[in-house]
């Protein structure tokens, strides 16, 4: 299916979801934002690019999830033998929501992409299919927590980029590597737009949530997003049932803060592009 408005393509928007620190959100914020976007009426493809899984979990059940790490359609092996990625996707339960899972065998992709010619294109490489057919309005790219070569790939491949960061006295360690990170891969891939850090597992009571927030804006690299994701159990519910939150507890906090962030993510890339 090729989407059209007013008689032109629609380009497929790519946004990564990026932190070096590990557990800041990135993944729940990637799976949210992306069941938001379809809600809205969006073609979505999400990329689970951690061995964790995480991203695969979220929409997968266990079993599911082993079953295609261990088997064809998967990232890794997408990136191993280059091929088209178009191959490796699989459908959620969602119309219009679809996903690449991951593999653990993602831990060896800095070897595996060290060894190639071209080695931080080849996931710009294996989606220029997809971009192609221009089946999706976004893909949704879901970063380990670490910085070398894939994250180098994924960099190379985006378009925008989202920063999770957790909202606790340790959030903001090794945010100055990320954006110094950030700034040599624009340098490198001029389509890449920083979009911006989004606050993840506040609590509004706690005073390191105002000190974070300052330190960010007093910071003046990046942009905040006005919405930020408050600690509710709900999302850690709905990932042990396998669901966005908002599909799980609608009507639930978090829910709807996804929904505004999204609003704001979408505003966002229309006013840079
Ligand atoms: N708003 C929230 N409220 C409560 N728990 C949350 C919230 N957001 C995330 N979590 C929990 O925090 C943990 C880390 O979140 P997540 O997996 O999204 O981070 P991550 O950055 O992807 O981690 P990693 O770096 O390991 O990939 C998870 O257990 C998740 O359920
Ligand atoms: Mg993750």
């Amino acid at each position: 299916m090729r989407n059209q408005v007013w008689g032109n393509a629609v380009k497929t928007k790519i946004i990564c979801f990026a932190n070096n620190k590990g557990g800041s959100g990135k993944t729940t914020t990637c799976s949210n934002v992306a069941y938001c976007l379809n809600q809205m009426g969006k073609r979505v493809l999400m990329l689970d690019g951690d061995m964790q899984l995480n991203l695969s979990l979220s929409f997968l059940d266990e079993e599911e999830v082993l079953a295609l790490a261990e088997g064809e359609k998967n990232l890794y092996r997408g990136l191993l033998e280059e091929r088209d990625l178009s191959s490796c996707v699989v459908p959620t339960a969602y119309e219009g929501l679809d996903l690449i899972p991951s593999s653990m065998l993602m831990s060896e992709a800095e070897e595996i992409l060290y060894r190639k010619g071209g080695r931080e294109d080849i996931l710009k490489k294996g989606l220029s299919g997809i971009l192609e057919k221009e089946i999706y309005d976004y893909i949704l790219i879901d970063a380990p927590p670490t910085l070398g070569i894939w994250v180098r790939n994924i960099l190379q491949a985006s378009g925008s980029i989202v920063i999770p960061v957790e909202a606790s006295p340790w959030g903001l360690f090794g945010l100055a590597n990320m954006i110094t990170y950030i700034e040599d891969a624009v340098k490198r891939n001029e389509d890449l737009k920083v979009l911006g850090i989004v606050l993840t597992k506040v609590n509004t009571r706690k005073n390191y949530f105002r000190q974070t927030l300052e330190l960010l804006n007093e910071m003046e690299v990046i942009r905040v997003f006005n919405s930020y994701i408050r600690i509710d159990s709900n999302v850690e519910w709905a990932q042990d049932n396998s669901k966005p939150v908002a599909a799980y507890r609608k009507s639930s906090r978090s829910a709807v803060e996804y929904q505004e962030l999204t609003k704001e993510i979408e505003e966002e890339i229309s006013k840079q592009s």
